[in-house]
């Protein structure tokens, strides 16, 4: 299939940059022996999931029970789910996923690590556990120190849990510049402060996992981290490319969108809006902008209703008409994935590959 007979909006992978961006990932975790768990929130997709597997990775990591069903379908040899699971419901379909592959837990309290382990022995199985911690996002994890000793040392009294270590989501260190830089060394002594307490208090720790894609290709500059889960990097977005993290040559997913009207002067408005792109800012952008026009980059997509979004081209030296198709790398790629249906793999202006995205709207 040609790409011109693809309708839109359609949500577009380059499958050399995705292979690229994948095999790059890949090898650096090899080559500085850490373990790949890439988090699978960005593609939401078993086809992508085992393309990950195959290139090298060790598991996958998903944030919801409903993804952790949808991800079995890869056959990885383990899960992680990096959210604390809480309430019956989530916990017996979380247990029948653990019946199938092995399941590790990322949580912050006792209260979580007692209700999975008292799932986990309902259902005989053992479930793996890492203490989270928060190292500066504010978000979930307990506090470096003695909170941290007093959870590890909680979860290993309970029944048919194995703990295994620790984990942390190292989101607010956002940039590879010089305030990247410090918070990343900052990091690295908290990393050996949290081993030494642990280690100090007699509790083993074979898992030390954190990892974004910012941070991606500094994770061997952090002594004493094992395991890395970047999702973003498969496809990369706007943000990241402001993060330094890539280049714009490493955006694998664009929007297509057709222009449907070029009545106002100096405007044209495509047929996708905020259901088709979501309306995450540019993170650290004071404008609102949605998106670059690979086409037309002095072009600025400056706003969005649902279905329509306003592309001001004052600034270009284009003809644009009623029917043309451009191509749009959103800000933030996850949440542009989790609104569409399908994503179209393409080589230049071929379709190669088309995949479902199984695991879009898993909110449990
Ligand atoms: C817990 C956790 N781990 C890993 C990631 C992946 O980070 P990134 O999107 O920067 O690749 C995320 C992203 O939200 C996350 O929440």
């Amino acid at each position: 299939m040609h790409i011109s007979e693809i309708d839109t909006p359609a949500l577009l992978v380059d499958l050399d940059i995705m292979e690229r961006n994948l095999g790059r990932a890949a090898e650096y975790a090899r080559a500085h022996d850490l373990r790949l768990r890439p988090h699978t929130k960005t593609h939401k997709s078993p086809h992508l999931a085992r393309r990950q597997l195959e290139a090298g990775a060790a598991g996958l990591t998903v944030a919801k029970v409903g993804e952790a069903e949808v991800m079995l379908a890869a056959e990885p040899p383990d899960l992680l789910v990096h959210y604390p699971v809480l309430g019956r419901a989530k916990l017996e379909r979380l247990m029948e996923v653990a019946r199938r592959t092995r399941v590790t837990v990322a949580l912050d309290s006792l209260f979580a690590a007692r209700q999975l382990s008292d799932a986990a022995r309902a259902a005989q199985v053992t479930a793996g556990v890492l203490a989270e911690v928060d190292v500066g996002l504010g978000r979930t994890g307990v506090s470096p120190g003695a909170e941290l000793v007093q959870l590890a040392r909680g979860i290993l009294r309970l029944p048919d849990l194995d703990f295994e270590g620790i984990t942390f989501y190292p989101g607010h260190i956002k940039d590879a510049e010089e305030t990247g830089r410090q918070a990343s060394a900052e990091l690295g002594r908290l990393i050996h402060s949290m081993l030494n307490d642990l280690r100090t208090a007699g509790i083993p720790v074979n898992i030390v996992s954190g990892g974004s894609t910012p941070t991606l290709f500094h994770s061997h500059e952090l002594p004493g981290l094992t395991e890395i889960r970047p999702g973003t990097y498969v496809f990369n977005d706007l943000n990241t490319v402001g993060s330094g993290g890539c280049t714009l040559g490493d955006c694998a997913a664009s929007i297509l969108v057709t222009i449907v009207s070029t009545a106002r002067p100096l405007q044209i408005v495509v047929d996708g809006g905020s259901k088709t792109f979501s309306s995450d800012r540019l993170a650290g952008s004071p404008e609102a902008t949605w998106g670059r026009v690979v086409e037309a980059p002095e072009a600025v997509f400056h706003k969005m209703n649902e279905e329509h979004g306003y592309i001001d081209v004052s600034r270009t030296n284009r003809e644009f008409s009623a029917g043309d198709r451009l191509r749009i790398i959103p800000n933030h790629i996850c949440v542009a994935v989790n609104l569409h249906e399908t994503v179209y793999g393409v080589r230049g202006d071929r379709v190669e590959e088309c995949w479902k995205v199984e695991g879009r709207g898993k909110l449990q």
